[in-house]
């Protein structure tokens, strides 16, 4: 089973310059917390902008490039995102992590989408497509807590793909 996970602003924007725009710990808590003992599948740029390997997960990175020799080792290569959906098929749910195009070629694809939702526009250069509520439903919404170090309103927002 196919299923994404993004943080997006209210404006759809998830990063800028090829970074994420935010510090929102609470979400990384969450994201780390999902993801932890599952395959994650990344586009090429996300993956290079990845300091590390993010521990007890396998990487999947999607590339055109036929020679591609990833920055890390251990990390499978495919070179559309069908080929890689059709091994994570297979498994008990594998997460498409971004970026914003990854995120537009697995959306029809994806049966669950875990969106972290920030109550606030940003300026960006890239953006999470916009989800079709006649596809999608919103299964659970939970307010995130406010504090000093996560400042804006936010919600963990689960849609499922209708039947
Ligand atoms: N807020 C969030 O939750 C979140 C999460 C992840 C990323 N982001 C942000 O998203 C931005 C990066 O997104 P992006 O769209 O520029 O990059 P991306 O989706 O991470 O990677 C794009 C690369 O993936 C490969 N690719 C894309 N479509 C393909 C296809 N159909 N077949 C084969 N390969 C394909 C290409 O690699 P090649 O060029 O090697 O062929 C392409 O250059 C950054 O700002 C990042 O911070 C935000």
């Amino acid at each position: 089973m196919l299923a994404m996970v993004v943080a997006k602003a209210k404006n759809n924007v998830i990063g800028k310059d090829n970074q994420l725009i935010w510090h929102l710990p609470k979400d990384l808590q969450y994201f780390k917390k999902l993801t932890t003992g599952h395959v994650i599948i990344m586009g090429r740029k996300t993956l290079e902008s990845l300091p590390f390997l993010l521990p007890n997960r396998e990487h999947w990175v999607v590339t055109r490039q036929a020679d591609y020799k990833p920055p890390y080792e251990g990390v499978r290569v495919f070179h559309s995102p069908e080929e890689a959906v059709k091994v994570a098929e297979a498994l008990e749910v594998a997460y498409c992590i971004g970026g914003a195009q990854m995120y537009e070629s697995f959306m029809p694809y994806a049966e669950t989408l875990y969106v972290t939702e920030i109550d606030k526009e940003f300026e960006g250069d890239a953006h999470f497509p916009t989800i079709d509520l006649n596809q999608f439903e919103v299964v659970e919404s939970i307010a995130g807590e406010v504090d000093e170090k996560n400042p804006w309103p936010f919600s963990f927002v689960t849609y499922r793909r209708k039947e």
